[in-house]
């Protein structure tokens, strides 16, 4: 199976790239659904939505720090270094649902990132104000905006919509690929999970993911494994 999806990943003209926080687990981040996932441990709506973070701004805070700091300690892996290479080398589109960063730490260039990133801060006051935010454990006071109100991170929380200029991006992507990999993610989260399904009308579908998924009776082909492990064997049978 390695072996016909090269042949489709060389014959690609148009390739892309879905990932989720599989493609990160090699790494030592922790993904958010089964076992040894975040939301196993924690409760989504204490921790990531616009009410939680209006009701307990500190404890959101607390969570997304001790995120940073696992991130920060960990390393781009052989499957993020596989696609950030493929970024360069086949113009491959990267789309990603990952606020981790770890995709740009492995260099392969701009991606489109569907649920932000955790490295980013903005108003939660709706002032306008965004910024780059590098510091694993923010200081307190570096919380408040200028304006007066929260700092909060720049991702994506339930009941909250995708930012329309990354959706569209992605989707103009998704419908334009010949060859999508879907990769390390249970692809139940709405509206990303709807991107391999557009894709699948005119484009090979490549599952890479270590179980079964949402996903895995829609696609052409599933290769079974750590993602960094199949992405390599991949690379290495182009
Ligand atoms: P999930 O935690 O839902 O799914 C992770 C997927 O990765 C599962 O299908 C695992 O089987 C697979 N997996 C685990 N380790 C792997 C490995 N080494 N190699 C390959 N696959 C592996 O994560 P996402 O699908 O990314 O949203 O979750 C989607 C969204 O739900 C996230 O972006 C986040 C979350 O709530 C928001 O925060 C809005």
């Amino acid at each position: 199976m390695i072996d016909c999806v090269a042949s489709w990943i060389r014959a690609a003209q148009r390739l892309v790239l879905l990932t989720g926080a599989g493609i990160s687990a090699e790494s030592g981040v922790p993904v958010f659904r089964g076992p040894g996932g975040l939301w196993r441990q924690f409760r989504p709506e204490d921790l990531a939505t616009p009410g939680a973070f209006d009701e307990r701004p500190e404890l959101v805070w607390e969570w997304y720090v001790w995120r940073r700091e696992r991130i920060a300690a960990a390393q781009p892996n052989q499957g993020h270094h596989v696609i950030a290479h493929w970024q360069q080398t086949r113009a491959a589109a990267l789309l990603t649902q990952n606020v981790d960063g770890l995709h740009e730490r492995a260099g392969g260039g701009p991606s489109i990132e569907l649920h932000g990133n955790l490295w980013r801060v903005r108003c939660a006051q709706g002032c306008g104000f965004r910024a780059h935010d590098n510091h694993a454990s923010a200081p307190r006071t570096a919380l408040r905006c200028r304006c007066g109100g929260w700092l909060r991170p720049d991702v994506v929380w339930f009941g909250e919509p995708l930012d329309p200029q990354a959706l569209d991006g992605a989707t103009r992507a998704a419908e334009g690929a010949d060859v999508v990999l879907v990769v390390g993610t249970s692809a139940v989260v709405y509206p990303v999970a709807a991107l391999p399904h557009l894709a699948r009308r005119h484009a090979r579908l490549v599952e890479i993911n270590i179980d079964e998924t949402a996903l895995s009776a829609a696609a052409d082909a599933t290769l079974r494994g750590p993602s960094g492990e199949v992405l390599a064997a991949l690379e290495r049978a182009l």
